[in-house]
């Protein structure tokens, strides 16, 4: 048995044993009663009985031994800014924060939602509210107010922090307007909002509910807020993720499993130390900026890295500029981000001195052979693929060369991460399926390894509706992934089983952008979509029937109707929800009982055999849809 089988297999055989050790990792105020308390599946506690703070393992410990030492590096290209804080300014900005989240009213258990821009002050909120035991939200600065709304409603937050706008490709995109907007669609009213105001655009601040960040950090500047011990099981956040349904789920993440799983993670996956940089392009509005832009690299004592801008602006060399300036050990990106680079010229890689950098992590998507063989050639480093979800909060398949060094292999994530018991199951039975090389779903035994959802917030029950309940008689947590494992135990990840999309790396429900498109006055019903897109993994297209087909009765008017849907999505969820194409149809392919066949659709947009097709109301429909695609 290699080195690495070994450790996989003690973290399921002995799992206490196993997390017991990983544990001593973070600090603990109150050393935890029991390791994993699964008398209730699918809910695990981690470390019950012990107490501990997430802000406390990323910031206050590691003064004693590197107060000065670089612990978040801001960097924008698009307001040309570059500020480094150390350790102990870091400790300073985020008390600060603390205490004014306080003065507002803010208390432990309150949700505190984070609706900025690439700021250190976004990161500030983040570490303020674990710090005193708040639960934050933070949604993709991104979304639009129909989105920001929803979340308003489904965490109910005491107070908002939010910034006047954020700035992408060099033009200001204002946030004021659409959070305003949020809130009066919304029925939960927070009681304040915190603004930073970057100066980037002139806004009117609502009298009695908005207050200035600049003039409440001043008042205390000098105020000091200690960190307030949790339970290991107190939730730290919740991020919402996009699922089947068209309403967002809360996925809720504890405190001490988190902080483990993420720590352990650094040191055998991520493989990076104390006293060296780590650069996630992510944004902290998804999965990966909260575990390896924020949490993951301060616990282990790294300087991180916060890049607001876009990859090849000014040029393509700004990112391997940072990586030499600031000797980034570890990188971590998406293939979506390669693939843009990778239409620039190559020389911008070698023009930087890259020799710091060990390692560059690809995650979120599908690497295709192409994007991987052209990133590896062009650093001359390994490429490191992870799969994993907003759901589980840290890699699920991976190499874990921290504990033994192995090969890639092309196209595959790699092989099940310690701790997670993954299998394959066969679609129809649940049965497991053991012979190599056969497809099924990616699913994992539980419990969930420390780090992973604790539940969807406020929604046990969905929860266990959602992924335990996929196979009868089994409870099973279900990724929603197809995937194949080969007979060395790598797997490959072949698609989502469910309705969601993942347009460049973000992931989006399609029932969600179904939901907007209908709200446009001259929709009657509408398909969406994910279609295969060399660039940006996948696209969402939408097919939609008028209320009045003739208002699409010429090109010229099919065009401007399609601009106009594309503005009601863009108002109502952000230009990331956007559909690459809006297409006209007079019927959409249903089978006889009514359901959309979205396989279909997207099977003949991206030039593949439909399958089986008896159960279809009308074969008429599927062909209009061919015809658009010109298939
Ligand atoms: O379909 C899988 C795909 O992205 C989904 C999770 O997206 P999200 O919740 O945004 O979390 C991203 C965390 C990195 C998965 O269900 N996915 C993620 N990583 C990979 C992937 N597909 C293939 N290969 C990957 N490495």
């Amino acid at each position: 048995m290699t080195r690495y089988a070994d450790f996989h297999r003690r973290s399921i055989e002995d799992r206490d044993g196993f997390w017991a050790e990983q544990a001593a990792l973070i600090d603990w105020q109150v050393p935890f009663d029991q390791v994993c308390d699964y008398s209730n599946p699918p809910f695990a506690r981690w470390f019950p009985g012990g107490r501990t703070n997430l802000c406390h393992n990323a910031v206050d410990r590691h003064l004693k031994d590197r107060a000065a030492q670089n612990a978040l590096i801001f960097v924008s290209t698009e307001t040309n800014q570059e500020r480094v804080y150390s350790f102990a300014e870091l400790h300073a900005e985020v008390q600060r924060m603390a205490a004014s989240l306080q003065a507002l009213g803010v208390k432990q258990g309150d949700r505190v939602l984070i609706y900025m821009p690439m700021i250190p002050e976004a990161a500030f909120a983040m570490l303020a509210c674990t710090r005193i035991g708040a639960i934050h939200s933070v949604v993709f600065g991104g979304f639009a107010s129909v989105s920001l709304a929803s979340r308003i409603d489904d965490a109910e937050p005491t107070v908002i922090v939010s910034a006047d706008a954020g700035s992408r490709g060099g033009k200001v995109v204002a946030y004021k307007p659409l959070l305003d907007e949020a809130i009066s669609l919304a029925a939960h009213k927070p009681a304040k909002v915190l603004m930073v105001n970057r100066g980037l655009v002139p806004f009117t601040p609502v009298a009695g509910r908005d207050e200035d960040y600049a003039a409440l950090r001043e008042q205390h500047r000098h105020t000091e807020v200690p960190c307030t011990w949790v339970d290991s099981t107190h939730p730290s956040y919740t991020l919402y993720t996009s699922g089947t349904t068209g309403k967002p789920k809360g996925v809720q993440r504890d405190t001490g499993g988190y902080a483990v799983a993420l720590a352990a993670s650094m040191k055998h996956i991520f493989c990076g130390n104390a006293g060296e940089t780590y650069f996630s392009t992510s944004d902290i509005g998804w999965v990966v900026g909260h575990s390896y832009i924020i949490y993951g690299p301060l616990i282990a004592g790294m300087a991180t890295i916060m890049y607001e801008g876009l990859p090849i602006r000014p040029d393509a060399a700004i990112w391997w500029s940072l990586v030499e300036k600031y000797k980034v050990t570890v990188m971590f990106s998406a293939p979506t981000a390669v693939r843009v680079l990778k239409k620039q010229d190559p020389a911008a890689l070698k023009k930087h001195d890259l020799s710091s950098l060990r390692a560059l992590f690809l995650a979120g998507e599908p690497l295709d052979e192409p994007t991987a063989k052209w990133i590896a050639e062009a650093l001359g480093k390994p490429i490191i693929d992870n799969y994993w979800q907003t759901e589980t909060g840290w890699p699920i398949l991976t190499i874990c060369n921290g504990v033994e060094q192995a090969p890639s292999k092309f196209g595959s994530p790699g092989k099940a991460v310690y701790g997670y018991n993954v299998q394959l199951l066969d679609e129809s039975t649940g049965e497991a399926l053991t012979e190599p090389n056969q497809k099924g779903v990616v699913a994992i035994e539980g419990p969930l390894p420390p780090g992973c959802m604790q539940t969807v917030w406020r929604d046990d029950e969905r929860f266990v509706k959602t992924y335990w309940s996929s196979v009868p008689g089994k409870m099973v947590y279900s990724t929603f992934d197809w995937g194949i494992k080969d007979e060395d135990g790598y797997f490959f990840i072949l698609g989502r089983t469910d309705d969601v999309i993942n347009v460049a790396g973000h992931r989006l429900g399609t029932r969600e952008i179904e939901e907007s498109i209908s709200s446009h006055p001259a929709v009657a019903e509408v398909a969406v979509v994910g279609v295969a897109d060399t660039l940006k993994g996948q696209v969402a297209v939408a097919f939609a029937v008028l209320k009045d087909p003739s208002l699409a009765a010429t090109e010229a008017d099919a065009k401007a109707l399609e601009a106009s849907v594309m503005k009601v999505v863009d108002e109502q969820l952000g230009a990331v929800a956007r559909p690459a194409r809006v297409r006209f149809v007079s019927v959409l392919p249903k089978t006889r009982s009514g359901k959309l066949l979205r396989r279909a659709i997207q099977a003949v947009c991206e030039g593949r055999d439909p399958g089986d097709l008896t159960t279809m109301e009308d074969p008429a429909a599927l062909q209009q849809v061919k015809d658009l695609v010109g298939g």
